[in-house]
Order: structure tokens, then C-alpha cells, then sequence
């Protein structure tokens, strides 16, 4: 295990017997005074591994990036509470605090936003890539895919032990992602790619490229760009998530950043993990659909014999309500307020929130709305549609996995990331030929 900033292993120590014999095992705590047993030599030792199926207790790493609380509702990037960012920051100086560790002086934000601004448009050859995707194809296929592909285009940066190189792509990378998500959509709708306008801020810029034809000039609304802000904001890091994992493991391999991220965007796209806001629309609007009966959903998250979940709901860490989600609701209720909106949807999810946190079953096992419940309809407020929210979500991410997989990168106890796991098939056994096989 690391011995990272603020980690200490020097005074205690957890003993494990096995077999009638005694073992010592170094305890690791965090600067939050999180507490963990480190197990690295246990099978050397001792001659067991340690199973935990899913990651439920298991630390994969110590990390100086973000702190979460499950038990208390606790979010920080860098140690500064998620609400002060949220209100304080923008976007791209969230970025900059994720990667970097501090907080940017107003010249360092500059640079960085000028940087990012000078990297915004995609290799023309690049656009060509979208005429072989099928009209109906899943904007996070072709996000993944395209970025992936960044890999072919700037074969000058993919060295992920050259400074230099992994800050163009660092760069790069942050540019260019609203760009390629923006042409996924343009690309589904049939209308022209637009050039990205670099005296726009970041979101500006992308809502500019999701929204403007050619045929009309186009301001972005204040209130969007604001909400759109937050939204990137709050789903800017959550530590190790299974995306992150995702980008640590195939960084581990000395993979390009471009390959760690490409393969981080398909992690996030199953709907338990960041396709959970579209999955939570789209079950929003079936219960809207079937009469706003919220109850009726309720009871079929708690049968078992059922497949369904209560999407937006639950999350592994939070055993309270989800400060995202908190952050979320509030800018939801304004932006809607703000524009003389009512969403029936945005009823339903505050209706079905009542009914479930007032069920024993929700109670018990501690299931809150997360960030997936209410971003949605924000998202819809603004005109995106359904597909693209989890593209919303990766963009928000991306300075997180890159956090990640440069602070990984930069930590002296990494290795390839490697589990192992308890076989349990058929012991050896004599190959049988064809004609005797039934
Ligand atoms: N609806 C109904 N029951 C649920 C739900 C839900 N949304 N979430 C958990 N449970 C139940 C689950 O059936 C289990 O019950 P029992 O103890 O009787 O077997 C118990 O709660 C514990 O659930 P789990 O699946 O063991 O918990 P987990 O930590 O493995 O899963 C989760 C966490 C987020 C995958 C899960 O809560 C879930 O599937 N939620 C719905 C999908 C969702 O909203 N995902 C977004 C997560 S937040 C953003 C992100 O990470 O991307």
C-alpha cells in the first residue's frame, strides 16, 4: 500500500489468526482518520488473499484528491466542501484544482483557460469518423470511441511517463471532449458540425456547438451556462467510482491517457453507475405516463422477484442523502422557477422521493436519491436530450479521472493493477476426445 501525503502506518497494527498462528498487519490512516488494514504481504506471509467480491471493503489505493463521508453527507475536492465550490468556482477552475492540488491564482487560470480554448477543435479527419457511425448510434458509443481514437491523432503525447506530453493531453483532452460529445448529437439530428468559438466560456462553447445552426445567430442562455456549470461541477470527482477504477486499472498498464479514458466513458455508461440519469428519465416519464403512480414503482423496487430499482436511488457510499443531490434539487427548483416552467417529471421525482423516504424498506437500508435523480431534469429544462445526459456526466468527470490517473501515475507504490481471485471450477481432468463427448 502507498504511503501517500497525510497517510501513517507507524502505530498500530491489526493481528490476524489463521490456522492457530498470529499475524501482524500495518493499519493505514487517513487524514480524515479513515482507517484500513493493509494486506499486501498477507498472502506472502500467510498464504491467503483476502475476497471481496464488487470492492465492498476493499481500498484499492490511498488517494489525496477527494474525501466523501457516506455516513455524514460529505463531499470535498482537494479539502475545499463541494457546496463553497459549487457557489465560488467555475468549471474549468475545478479542473485545475483536481488535477493540480491547489487552487489556481488568477494568472495560472488564464494560462490554463487559454490553453484549453487554443485546443478546442478536432483533426478535420477526425469530423470524417461520424459519416460511419449509424444516425441511431449511443452518443457514449461514439464518445468513447472517438477519444480512443485521439490516440491515433496525437501519437506525439501518449507517453504517460513524459511531463510534457501528458499535460498536452491533459489539454487536449479537456478541450476537445464537448467538442466530440456536441458532433455525436449534430450527428444524430442530421445538421451540420459547428466550429467550436474560443471567446466562449467552456459551457457557452458546448451549448453553442450542441444548439447553433448556421442559419441563426445564437446567445446561450445565462441560466443554462449557469446550470450547466453546476451540473459539470458536482459530477466532477467521486474517488474511486467505478469509472475512475476503470481509468487507474487501464492506466496501470502504462496505457495512454487517451486509451484510460476512453475505457473510464464505458464504464460510466451502464445504468447503474452514470447511465443511471438517463435510465432515471426515462422512468420518471413511464411512471408519469401510468397515471403518477408513484406507489405502485415503490412496491416494485421492494418486490424481489422484480428486476426493478428505483433509479437515482441508493448509492455504495452514501448512507444519507447525497450532497449532489441536494445542490442539484435546489438549482433544479430555481432554473425552473426561473423560466416559468413546470415539469410533470420534476413532480413525479419529488413525489416518488416523499413516498420512499418515508418506506421502511428505503429507510432500512438507507437509499437516497444521488446525483443521477434530479440532474435529469435540469438537463431536460435545457432542451438536451435523453441520450446525451451521460455524456453530460463524462465530461463533468473527465478532470476526475484525470486527477486520478496522474496522481496514480505520479505515486511510487503503483503497480499494475492485478487482482486475484479464489478459483472455484473443475479440479484437472483428462482431455476427452471428440467422438466420446456428449
Ligand atoms: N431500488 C431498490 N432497491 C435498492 C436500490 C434501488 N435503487 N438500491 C439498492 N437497493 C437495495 C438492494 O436490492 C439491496 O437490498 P437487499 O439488502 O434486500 O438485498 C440493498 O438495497 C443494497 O443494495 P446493493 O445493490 O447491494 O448496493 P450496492 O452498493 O451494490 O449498489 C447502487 C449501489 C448505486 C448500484 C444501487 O443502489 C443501485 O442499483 N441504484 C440504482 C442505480 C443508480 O441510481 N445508480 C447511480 C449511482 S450514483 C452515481 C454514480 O455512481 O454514477
Amino acid at each position: 500500500m502507498s504511503s501517500a501525503t497525510g497517510c501513517s502506518n507507524q502505530t498500530q497494527i491489526a493481528k490476524l489468526t489463521v490456522e492457530g498462528k498470529e499475524f501482524e498487519l500495518p493499519v493505514v490512516v487517513g487524514t480524515e482518520n479513515e482507517r484500513a488494514i493493509d494486506i499486501t504481504q498477507l498472502r506472502k506471509n500467510a498464504g491467503y488473499i483476502t475476497l471481496d467480491d464488487g470492492y465492498m471493503n476493499t481500498g484499492s489505493t490511498t488517494s489525496a484528491i477527494t474525501y466523501l463521508d457516506g455516513e455524514e453527507g460529505t463531499l470535498r475536492y482537494r479539502g475545499y466542501a463541494i457546496e463553497d465550490i459549487a457557489e465560488h468556482c467555475d468549471f474549468v477552475e475545478t479542473s485545475y484544482l483536481l488535477i493540480y492540488g491547489k487552487l489556481p491564482t488568477a494568472n495560472e487560470l488564464n494560462d490554463f483557460r487559454e490553453s484549453i480554448r487554443r485546443h478546442t477543435m478536432i483533426h478535420e479527419d477526425m469530423r470524417s469518423f461520424y459519416n460511419g457511425f449509424p444516425r441511431d448510434a449511443h452518443p457514449m458509443a461514439i464518445l468513447s470511441s472517438v477519444v480512443g481514437a485521439l490516440s491515433t491523432f496525437y501519437q506525439d503525447s501518449l507517453d504517460p511517463h513524459d511531463a510534457r506530453q501528458v499535460q498536452i493531453s491533459i489539454h487536449r483532452l479537456l478541450a476537445k471532449l464537448p467538442t466530440i460529445a456536441a458532433y455525436s448529437y449534430k450527428k444524430s439530428i442530421g445538421q451540420p458540425f459547428n466550429y467550436p468559438k474560443n471567446d466562449l466560456s467552456y459551457c457557452e462553447n458546448f451549448l453553442r456547438l450542441m444548439f447553433a445552426v448556421p442559419t441563426e445567430e445564437y446567445d446561450p442562455d445565462p441560466d443554462f451556462v449557469n446550470a450547466l456549470n453546476l451540473l459539470l461541477i458536482v459530477h466532477a470527482d467521486h474517488e474511486q467510482n467505478c469509472s475512475t477504477s476503470t481509468v487507474r486499472m487501464v492506466g496501470s498498464s502504462n496505457a495512454n491517457l487517451f486509451a484510460s479514458i476512453s475505457a473510464g466513458i464505458c464504464a460510466l455508461w451502464g445504468p447503474l453507475h452514470g447511465g443511471a440519469n438517463e435510465a432515471c428519465v426515462n422512468m420518471l416519464k413511464q411512471i408519469a405516463d401510468d397515471g403518477c403512480n408513484v406507489q405502485k414503482y415503490v412496491d416494485m423496487a421492494k418486490d424481489k422477484k422484480s428486476n426493478f430499482r428505483l433509479m437515482g436511488f441508493g448509492h455504495r457510499v452514501y448512507k444519507s442523502y447525497d450532497p449532489r443531490a441536494t445542490i442539484i434539487k435546489k438549482a433544479c427548483d430555481k432554473l425552473l422557477g426561473r423560466l416559468h416552467l413546470t415539469d410533470p417529471l420534476f413532480d413525479v421525482a419529488k413525489k416518488l422521493e416523499e413516498v420512499a423516504l418515508k418506506d421502511p424498506y428505503f429507510v432500512e437500508r438507507k437509499l437516497y436519491p444521488n446525483v443521477d435523480f434530479y440532474s435529469g431534469v435540469i438537463y431536460r429544462a435545457m432542451g438536451l436530450p435523453v441520450q446525451m445526459f451521460t455524456v453530460l456526466f463524462a465530461i463533468g468527470r473527465l478532470p476526475g479521472w484525470i486527477a486520478h490517473w496522474v496522481e496514480m501515475h505520479q505515486s511510487a507504490a503503483t503497480k499494475i493493477g492485478r487482482p486475484r481471485q479464489v478459483y472455484t471450477g473443475a479440479n484437472l481432468r483428462p482431455l476427452i476426445p471428440m467422438k466420446d463427448r456428449t
